[in-house]
C-alpha cells in the first residue's frame, strides 16, 4: 500500500469501541506509561493529541495539561474520546483529517502516536512541516510508533521516525526503542529535563 490509509478503513474498525485493545492490553498500558514518563515537563499549557482514537491516551494525558485538544478523522473515534473524557472541561475532541484540516494556535506539546504510518510519505512530509510550525518556541513533539510493518499502513514506524527526524530539524530530546516500538521527542529548546527544571 503506498497511498494514505482510506478513511473508510477507520470508519469500519470503529464498529468496535476499542479496536486496538487500548483498554485491555497490558502492552498498550505499558506503552502509554512509557510515553507519559518521557514527557519532559510535569505540565503543559496547550497540548494536542493527533489521532486520539477512543480517547484512552487522551484521558491519560489530560491531568498533565491545562488545555488538551484531541483530533481524529473518524467521527466515531471522536465520539468515543468525548465520552471517555466526559467531565474534563479542559479537553476538546474534534473531528479533523490532517494535514488538510489544521487547528489554529500553537502548542507546547504535540503527541503524534501511532498515526504517522497511515499517511503516505509526501503527506507525512507536508504534515511534518505543519507540525513544526504549530510548535511554540521550546515546544515538544513526541512520536511513538509500532515497528513491525502491517498491511494497512503505507509506511513503517522506522520510516515515520526517519522522516520526522529529517523534516522537523529540531534537536532530539530523548529516544527509546525496543523490539516493538520507537518513542522519540524533539524540540524543548534543546534543554534537558534537568535544565528545564532548573537543576543545572
Ligand atoms: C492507532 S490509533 C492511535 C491512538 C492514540 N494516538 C494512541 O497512540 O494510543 C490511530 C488513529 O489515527 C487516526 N488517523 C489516521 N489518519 C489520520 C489523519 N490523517 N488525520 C487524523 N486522524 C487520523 C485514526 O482514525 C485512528 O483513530
Amino acid at each position: 500500500m503506498t497511498a494514505a490509509t482510506p478513511a473508510q478503513y477507520f470508519d469500519a474498525i470503529y464498529s468496535d469501541d476499542d479496536p486496538f485493545g487500548y483498554r485491555e492490553r497490558w502492552y498498550e498500558a505499558r506503552k502509554r506509561s512509557l510515553l507519559l514518563a518521557s514527557l519532559p515537563a510535569a505540565r503543559f499549557a496547550d497540548a494536542w493529541e493527533i489521532g486520539c482514537s477512543n480517547g484512552e491516551l487522551t484521558a491519560a494525558l489530560a491531568p498533565r495539561c491545562d488545555r488538551l485538544l484531541a483530533t481524529d478523522l473518524s467521527a466515531r473515534a471522536v465520539a468515543l474520546a468525548t465520552s471517555r473524557t466526559q467531565g474534563l472541561a479542559h479537553v476538546r475532541a474534534r473531528q479533523a483529517r490532517h494535514p488538510d484540516d489544521w487547528p489554529d494556535g500553537r502548542f507546547d506539546l504535540i503527541v503524534f502516536s501511532e498515526v504517522g504510518y497511515y499517511l503516505d510519505a509526501a503527506t507525512l512530509s507536508r504534515m511534518a512541516a505543519r507540525l513544526r510550525a504549530s510548535l511554540r518556541d521550546g515546544g515538544v513533539l513526541v512520536a511513538c510508533h509500532w515497528l513491525a510493518p502491517f498491511r494497512e499502513a503505507p509506511l513503517s514506524g522506522r520510516d515515520v521516525h526517519r522522516l520526522l527526524r529529517r523534516r522537523l530539524a529540531l534537536p532530539r530530546l530523548f529516544a527509546y526503542a525496543d523490539g516493538d516500538l520507537r518513542l522519540e521527542g524533539w524540540g524543548g529548546g534543546g534543554r534537558s529535563v534537568a535544565q528545564r527544571a532548573g537543576l543545572r
